[in-house]
């Protein structure tokens, strides 16, 4: 068989591992032949492929980013965009394709399973947001960075007596935030399941100090929101998929809370580090075995269906069930953070 595969949406540590698990089973195995295609559904669009061998996976396993690049191209944005992705894997002889991505990228997917073509879909998401699998690589990897920097903006903290608020990833769920938050030690943390009240959050600075600590740490989601009409927040531009470009709560966040409290405060925010360099084992583990699964269900002619962890198990289930849902943070989790607060 010929296979292509792509990756899209943004990176995340663990794209190649699933790149070279699929290249080793698929080619080194099966004996099918394997094609990527470049940045996500624009190489689809523009015909853009490389071939992918043993030879050029080998070293892939702990890279960062992906080999084949990615893009938020959406091709039911371009005129007669979905024809032509029909027409350009009939080109290339393109028996199946292998789509790795999260949500959007996979919606497109899902549409064009629909049209005829035979998908497998391998979620991605730093984020951890989607529905259909417990997690996904690249999650870990950015809840060690951040742990990491919040460790290291601990002590810097203590030193001057500041209030150091962390932004980190998270656009529609808190995961990365609540994770980190809890292995950090975080004195408080935001979640856009759960609109802040600024107020609120001064006065736990201030009672944190006023019984005896000389710093604080706020954790924050980039997409924390304010309850409504507590606080100002400005808006960005909107990609293909009409997501707003984020970032920009941390630093709302630190200017309020300095000038409520009187606290110097500062703000870091991690964004796109938590997407960069090598995956850590446990994400190499997934991003490994859900290849090995994704190569398996082409194989064996089982399409439409996404490959995700359920508990320790890698699953097939259907791609509209891994996206019909956002995986928000689960109540009792950031109950057990919210012990720590303040
Ligand atoms: O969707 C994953 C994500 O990492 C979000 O957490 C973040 O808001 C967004 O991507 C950033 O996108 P870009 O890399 O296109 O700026």
């Amino acid at each position: 068989m010929r296979i292509g595969m792509l990756t899209g949406g943004g990176d995340c540590p663990g794209l190649n591992a699933v790149i070279r698990a699929v290249v080793r089973k698929g080619e080194g195995q099966y004996g099918h032949t394997i094609l990527g295609y470049r940045h996500g559904w624009r190489g689809v669009l523009t015909g853009e492929s490389m071939n992918l061998s043993e030879d050029n996976v080998r070293g892939l396993l702990p890279r960062g980013g992906t080999i084949l690049g990615t893009s938020r191209t959406n091709p039911y944005k371009t005129d007669d965009g979905g024809l032509r992705v029909l027409s350009i894997l009939s080109r290339d002889r393109v028996d199946a394709l292998i789509v790795i991505g999260g949500e959007d990228t996979l919606g497109v997917a899902n549409r064009l399973f629909h049209d005829g073509v035979r998908i497998v879909g391998v979620p991605k998401t730093i984020d951890n947001d989607l529905s259909g699998t417990d997690f996904t690589f690249g999650f870990h990897t950015a809840v060690q960075i951040a742990t990491d920097a919040i460790d290291r903006l601990h002590t810097t903290a203590e030193s001057h007596d500041r209030v150091m608020v962390v932004e980190v990833m998270g656009r529609h769920a808190g995961w990365i935030a609540t994770y980190a938050g809890m292995a950090g030690g975080a004195d408080i943390i935001l979640i856009p399941e759960e609109p802040f009240d600024i107020d609120e959050i001064c006065d736990r600075v201030v009672h944190r100090h006023q019984r005896g600590a000389n710093f604080s740490i706020v954790v924050t989601a980039e997409g924390a929101v304010p309850k409504e009409g507590t606080m100002e927040l400005q808006t960005g531009d909107v990609d293909e998929f009409g997501h707003v470009r984020l970032g920009g709560i941390g630093n709302r966040l630190a200017a309020e809370i300095e000038h409520r409290t009187g606290f110097e405060a500062r703000m870091t925010a991690l964004g796109h580090v938590l997407r960069g360099g090598s995956p850590t084992a446990y994400d190499r583990v997934i991003a490994t075995r859900f290849g090995i699964e994704a190569i398996d269900a082409v194989h064996e002619g089982d399409y439409g269906v996404m490959v995700a962890l359920r508990g320790t198990e890698i699953r097939r289930i259907r791609i509209e069930e891994g996206v019909a849902q956002l995986k928000t943070v689960d109540g009792h989790l950031f109950d057990a953070a919210s012990v720590f607060f303040g």
